[in-house]
């Protein structure tokens, strides 16, 4: 960007990783609405923070209510949606926390584009894979019923596509494997790869 100068500081991602005994990182969390992403990211956070990691979790309350609260759900408004909680999740990184982010995320080239702006060695993607059939049996909130009655547009699984990542770093189908299952195999990912 014309004149504006990127200024260096003495105190570096590296500095601070030393200082908290562990990399950053981004784990992002991406499935359909109702899907387990929320509460796949509590539950890890709770067992990262008893293992004296520094997290700091990313979700529809803090983003959708507050940064991104002008923006909706039409493919423009979840680009930028993501765009600006990659740039978010970013400055969280650089700051050395392990960033939890669960967005429905639906479309490749957005999330391609995360990957891109936090780095692709600092981002795990897991897929959190649950049919739109069990996502609508269970329908939490009450939307996928909305959805149907034509009450809410754009809604993802029903007027909105969701595209499947082709190549995940983690796989979860909840509907075969516990949480317990998902969240110890997911563990396993993030501490090997924020180790020093
Ligand atoms: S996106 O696509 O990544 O920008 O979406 P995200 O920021 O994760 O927001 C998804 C939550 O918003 C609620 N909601 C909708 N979801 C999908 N489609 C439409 N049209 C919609 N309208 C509101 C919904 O509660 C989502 O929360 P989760 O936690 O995914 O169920």
């Amino acid at each position: 960007m014309e004149n504006v100068i990127e200024q260096v500081y003495q105190i570096n991602v590296e500095h601070r990783a030393q200082l908290k005994k562990h990399k950053p990182l981004v784990i992002w969390f991406t499935g359909l609405s109702g899907s387990g992403k929320s509460t796949l990211a509590n539950t890890l956070e709770q067992e990262l923070f008893e293992n004296n990691i520094h997290t700091y979790s990313l979700d529809g309350d803090n983003i959708r209510r507050g940064i991104n609260k002008n923006l909706g759900f039409t493919k423009e408004d979840r680009s930028e949606n993501l765009r600006r909680i990659a740039e978010v999740a970013n400055l969280f990184t650089e700051s050395g926390l392990v960033v939890l982010a669960a967005f429905i995320s639906p479309l490749q080239q957005d999330r391609a584009l995360v990957k891109q702006i936090v780095g692709p060695d600092n981002f795990l993607e897991v897929f959190v894979d649950t049919s739109l059939e069990e996502c609508e049996r269970r329908d939490v909130k009450g939307l996928y019923q909305k959805a149907r009655a034509g009450e809410i547009k754009n809604f993802t699984g029903i007027s909105a596509p969701f595209e499947k990542p082709k190549n995940p770093d983690i796989h979860i189908k909840t509907e075969d494997q516990s949480i317990e299952e998902a969240i110890k195999h997911i563990k396993n990912s993030v501490l090997s790869k924020i180790e020093l």
